[in-house]
């Protein structure tokens, strides 16, 4: 399955049906009339470094807003150390759930003289760096397995999983890796691997760690070690070749960043000519090599610039016209770059973080639903790659992102030869036009108000997309454990039977179902189905 950005997709194309932009209308022609963006706010700059961390109290210090080079200073009474100290050996019917979850997957380690301090050092840390968050611990026969829960963070001690690559498949995308050992050299080893590399960042350097002894430190017997803390800002690990990703998306530290959860905002960026060469390359082995350098020329200086430009446009319409109900549901602009000829070459925007409770599939469908009605009825856009891909589910519900190939309802893009050409490109042969082409072929779809869309911008597409989603919303990997979804119960078949209402109505002339507030329309009674009886 192709899960391609739409500009992407176009690529496939024979030569000759390419898009050009037509003599006259340079890229450099505005795209349309569209509210400004601000400004980025500054340079975005990495947390400093830390001075020696010492164990002193339990009160977490939040790493963003520590002033560099001030030592932690944290006065717990006597009392508060003597009642931790008796705490660290509770007996295991005391130890929270999760964290004796942790503790079952510890493998049998070989006892490694390195080894000896840092389960009690590990605790300090994550006090002090992590809120007192308790990582779940790798074991080396989980490894980086398909199908294994996605983890926002993940400590580990020697003998354990610990390079980038076997922690890198089993975090989520902004989450943490701390890692604690007593031999220096091998803790600056490890760090080394992580920093800037291999899909992290080091946010916390290498810093000495002290736990005490009923207070005091005392030289010989008082545990000292090393910590470092990593995070996942990538989506993918350079060198690994995807169709998913076009642009270069990864997370910012972002110090002086207003809305920047955790410190981070996503940066989405044009990619540099040679890695998009390269990628061309290895999707089209076959291709003239002059002719894959003219098409990673043209998409990096003129079709990314265009689309970036837009989609920083269009998140700004959001902000002004959406509902304050639904404005957080997509991203929020916070600074743009251009290039000399006004193009957005990089969009810094509100980092909308995966987490959160599940969500019932009915729930999703329904959040997706009405998400998407907002945008075309209060906005007045329409996102037309509304593909599971482009979803996020944070603890605030359902949100879109990628409004990449977004169009005002109304948008005339047929004025401008260059969009014209873009655009009916993509409508040709994006992944879900090419879907519903395959749709309407073989009959599956048969609602005249759906398939007159085939190829065009429009709204439905919109709608017809989300609604095959909804009874089937497992299909992208990273939201599968915030969707609680059984094909066997009867919600998933009330959602099947309304995709299939939707697709193929009694009376194709007279569809009952052909918006997104038809489909909210749709879901509600479904919800008054299943609803518990009062
Ligand atoms: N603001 C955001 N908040 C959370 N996740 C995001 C945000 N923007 C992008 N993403 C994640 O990054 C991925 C790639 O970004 P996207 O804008 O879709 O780029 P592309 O156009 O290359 O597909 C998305 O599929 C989504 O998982
Ligand atoms: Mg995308």
């Amino acid at each position: 399955m192709s899960s391609q950005h739409p500009i992407f997709d176009h690529l496939a194309r024979d030569a000759r049906q390419r898009a050009r932009p037509k003599p006259g209308n340079p890229a450099g022609a505005p795209v349309q009339a569209l509210p400004p963006v601000p400004p980025v706010p500054g340079p975005v700059p990495v947390s400093p470094p830390m001075p020696v961390l010492r164990e002193q109290g339990p009160v977490p210090v939040p790493p963003q807003t520590r002033p560099p080079d001030q030592p932690i200073v944290i006065r717990p009474t006597l009392l508060e150390r003597a009642l931790r100290r008796i705490a660290m050996i509770r007996p295991i019917h005391d130890i929270p759930a999760d964290e004796a979850a942790a503790s079952a997957t510890l493998p049998q380690r070989a006892a490694e003289p390195d080894d000896r301090h840092t389960d009690r050092l590990l605790p300090v840390v994550q006090r002090l760096w992590l809120s007192g968050k308790v990582g779940t611990r790798p074991s080396p026969q989980q490894g980086a397995s398909a199908g294994e829960q996605m983890l926002d963070l993940i400590t580990s001690t020697p003998g354990e999983p610990k390079l980038p690559d076997e922690i890198f498949h089993r975090l989520r995308w902004g989450g943490q890796f701390l890692y604690v050992a007593t031999n220096e050299k091998s803790v600056h080893n490890l760090a080394e691997s992580y920093a800037g590399k291999r899909g992290f960042i080091i946010e916390q350097p290498v810093t000495m760690v002290q736990a005490n002894t009923m207070g005091l430190r005392i030289p010989g017997l008082t545990p000292r070690g090393y910590a470092f803390l990593a995070r996942k800002t990538r989506l993918l690990q350079p060198g690994d070749f995807t169709e998913r990703f076009t642009y270069d998306v990864q997370l910012t530290p972002c110090t002086v960043c207003a809305d920047a959860p955790d410190g981070y905002v996503v940066t989405k960026r044009i990619p540099t000519y040679e890695d998009l060469l390269q990628r061309l390359q290895h999707k089209f082995p076959d291709a003239e090599p002059g002719d894959l350098q003219s098409r990673a020329h043209k998409l990096v200086n003129h079709v990314f610039p265009t689309f970036l430009t837009r989609e920083a446009a269009m998140l700004g319409i959001l902000q002004n016209q959406l509902d304050p109900s639904f404005r957080h549901r997509v991203p929020k602009p916070l600074g743009i770059e251009k290039d000399s000829r006004g193009f957005v070459r990089t969009l810094h925007m509100k980092w909308m973080r995966v987490g959160g409770p599940a969500l019932s599939q009915l729930d999703f469908a329904i959040q997706s639903a009405e998400l998407l009605t907002a945008l075309h009825e209060q906005a007045r856009v329409m996102h037309l790659d509304l593909r599971l891909d482009n979803m996020v589910i944070t603890p605030d519900g359902v949100g879109f992102v990628d409004f990449g190939s977004a169009c005002r309802i109304g948008e005339r893009v047929d004025q401008s030869p260059m969009l014209d050409t873009l655009f009916s490109e993509m409508m040709r042969t994006s992944q879900i036009q090419r879907m519903l082409g395959k749709m309407i072929e073989r009959g599956h779809v048969t609602n005249n108000a759906i398939a007159e869309v085939y190829g065009k911008v429009d709204k439905t597409v919109d709608a017809f997309y989300l609604a095959v989603q909804i009874a089937k919303p497992h299909g992208n990997p990273d939201l599968r454990q915030l969707i609680r979804y059984d094909p066997a119960s009867d919600v998933a078949k009330a959602l099947s039977a309304l995709t299939a209402a939707v697709l193929r109505p009694k009376n194709p002339e007279m569809a009952q179902y052909k918006t997104a507030r038809d489909l909210v329309r749709g879901l509600r009674r479904i919800q008054q189905r299943f609803a518990p009886s009062a």
